[in-house]
């Protein structure tokens, strides 16, 4: 079947990225946990661990990975045979040390992971995206690209403002005018609402987005225990007061709206990858910088109107 005809048989894809700005919030465990709990529900799901870093979703899942998608993109086998399986029969397209940032790929290598994905096999309802920290090329491409962009954040002033600093750059360089925040390790709702308040409150005055709040993930220690043993809360811990949240957010998740030319083929999803890539667009900020991008420093939404 060629790659057409594979997309013409399958429904719409619902592409999110999970991202945050700062490491450590729980960007992956969130990505995992949502990929679980869907996949729990019966949904197609695919998950794609873009981070390169050192807690990759296969060191999580304890996944033996002998190819990846370097391997892919030199034509030495197909991106079918790197996804592995994961809990709840999940679908994990493990993290590539052979995939450079994306601004050192060539146009060549970007129509090659492009074509690595139109010709995926499995059928996909939902792929999730599991960004690196920090505002890379890679982190911004993909956030830029998917229908969704979703923002974790942690009750810790550089979370919140790492988590600005990301949205700042997408809003103004990328026209990414939504942001889904999930605040992470919360010890009660009330504490999730203010965290949200106090980035709406500075989003608000200095940028033209909106937020929405999606959901208040508990500080729960079986996260870390389930991680311990290789797996997911939602598999090990089904019952804990994370799992309860993840699944609530992953009936969220699906009342989303896909857009109507999101049509299974994913090349829809991989295209602007290219495209931001032979646009040239300028290069964005090192994580380094981010302080460079405090709130503090800025003037109001109001005066630059004026200005
Ligand atoms: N809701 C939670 N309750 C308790 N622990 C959590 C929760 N969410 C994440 N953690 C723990 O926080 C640590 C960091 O989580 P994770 O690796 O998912 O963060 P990350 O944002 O993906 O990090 P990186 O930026 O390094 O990729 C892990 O040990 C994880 O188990
Ligand atoms: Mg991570």
């Amino acid at each position: 079947m060629s790659d057409n005809e594979k997309a013409k048989v399958r429904g719409p894809v619902k592409v999110i990225a999970v991202t945050g700005g700062k490491g450590g919030v729980g960007k992956s465990s969130v990505a995992l946990n949502t990929a679980a709990a869907l996949s729990e529900m019966g949904k197609k799901v695919m998950l794609f661990d873009a981070d390169l870093g050192l807690a990759n979703i296969d060191v999580m899942l304890g996944l033996r990975v002998d190819k990846n998608l370097g391997h892919v993109l030199r034509g030495e086998c197909d991106l079918n045979d790197i996804v592995k399986e994961g809990p709840l029969g999940l679908r994990i397209i493990p993290a590539s040390s052979g995939l450079k940032e994306m601004a050192e790929l060539s146009v060549d290598e970007l129509a090659g992971i492009i074509h690595a994905f139109s010709s995926l096999e499995d059928d996909i309802d939902v792929l999730i995206i599991d960004t690196a920290a920090g505002i890379s090329d890679m982190v911004l491409s993909f956030a830029r690209a998917a229908q969704d962009v979703v923002m974790i954040v942690c009750n810790e002033t550089t979370s919140v403002a790492d988590a600005y600093a990301l949205m700042k750059v997408l809003a103004n360089d990328y026209e990414v005018d939504h942001f889904r925040i999930v605040a992470n390790q919360v010890h009660s709702l009330e504490e999730g609402k203010s965290m949200f308040r106090k980035l709406v409150s500075v989003t608000d005055r200095f940028l033209d987005v909106t937020l929405e709040l999606v959901s208040c993930i508990p500080a729960d220690p079986n996260m870390r225990n389930a991680i311990r043993r290789r797996s997911c809360v939602i598999d090990l811990y089904p019952a804990s007061p994370a799992s309860r949240a993840f699944r609530a957010l992953a009936h969220r998740v699906l009342s989303w709206p896909v857009p109507e030319h999101a049509d299974g083929s994913l090349e829809f999803f991989m295209e602007p990858l290219v495209q931001s890539k032979s646009e040239e667009i300028k290069a964005p900020p090192k994580v380094g910088d981010l302080k460079a991008n405090s709130a503090l420093d800025q003037k109001p939404k109001d005066q630059e109107d004026n200005a």
